[in-house]
């Protein structure tokens, strides 16, 4: 029923966007569903692909993992079409593909498989013109499901934790990029460094501010991300915090950050 809606619908851009980083808790799965949800709010028809095994993008939608048949690894490893795995979320305009929790091995599997990098490239392309953005939530590792990730992608946005070690394995990350960008996708760009839990009352959030502005300038957003308890309490709800508490500051300034995003990439 959901896949002849999908079929039915208008080619659209189908830019996708990998959050990444792997320093673990550093706000990707708060980045990937919020900025989803906001892109989705915004009218523009969005997926989240969940492609970590921890599964926190789906439970934080609502969905229990361990009730999930297929997920994206089934799609990699399995050859199991996108199409057919792919779950409306409760939001108009927002779609889930999914995780389950049981798949440390999957990227085991993956180790044999030719073309191993571009398994999650291959899976998206039936889709992609049927979503205006993709974004992956993808786990705190630079393993193979994350190179998949950053292999499949259009763009990175990478969330830096306004806190202690804000920027370590940042050096790592940057440079893993540069590898997939000379050897697996020549395409892929960053798309911005994104300041999360920004506590305005602490002095070492405002020293993380303007030491990664400092390095990084052009590539930092202008929106940043501040610490919010509804932002943290919303994924116990199985809801994005735009659905929680549409006012609070964290859903507002993951708005301003779907806003930031579709003025840079000039879509309507
Ligand atoms: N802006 C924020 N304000 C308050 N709490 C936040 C914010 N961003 C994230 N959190 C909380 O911090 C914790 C880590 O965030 P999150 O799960 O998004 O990080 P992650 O990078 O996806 O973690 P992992 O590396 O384990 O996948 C979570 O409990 C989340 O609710
Ligand atoms: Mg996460």
């Amino acid at each position: 029923m959901h896949i002849d809606e999908l079929s039915k619908q208008k080619i659209r851009m189908g830019k996708i966007i990998a959050i990444a980083n792997q320093k673990g808790g550093v706000g990707k799965t708060t980045t990937a569903i919020n900025l989803a949800a906001s892109l989705a709010a915004l009218e523009h028809k969005t997926l989240i692909v969940d492609a970590d095994p921890q599964a926190n993008s789906t439970s934080g939608l609502g969905f229990n993992p361990k009730n999930i048949e297929n997920s994206i690894y089934e799609c990699m490893v399995d050859g199991i079409e996108v199409k057919n795995t792919i779950m409306p979320s409760e939001i108009n305009f927002l779609d889930l593909l999914p995780s389950h929790i049981d798949l440390v091995g999957a990227e085991v599997e993956m180790v044999n498989l030719v073309n191993r990098e571009e398994k999650m490239r291959e899976a998206l392309q039936d889709v992609k013109e049927l979503y205006d953005f993709i974004v992956i939530d993808c786990s705190p590792s630079l393993g193979l499901i994350t190179i998949n990730a950053l292999t499949a992608a259009d763009s990175v946005i990478i969330p830096v934790q306004c806190e202690y070690f804000a920027l370590e394995g940042l050096g790592k990350l940057l440079n893993t990029i540069k590898i997939i960008q000379s050897r697996l996708n020549t395409n892929l760009e960053i798309e911005g460094i994104l300041l999360t839990m920004y506590d305005v009352r602490l002095r070492l959030s405002n020293q993380v501010v303007e030491e990664v502005n400092s390095h990084f300038k052009q590539m930092v957003f202008e929106t940043i991300i501040p610490r919010n308890i509804k932002l943290s309490e919303s994924p116990s709800f199985g809801v994005p915090a735009i659905s929680h508490d549409a006012e609070s500051k964290g859903a507002v300034a993951y708005l301003n950050l779907a806003e930031e995003i579709i003025k840079k990439n000039a879509v309507a």
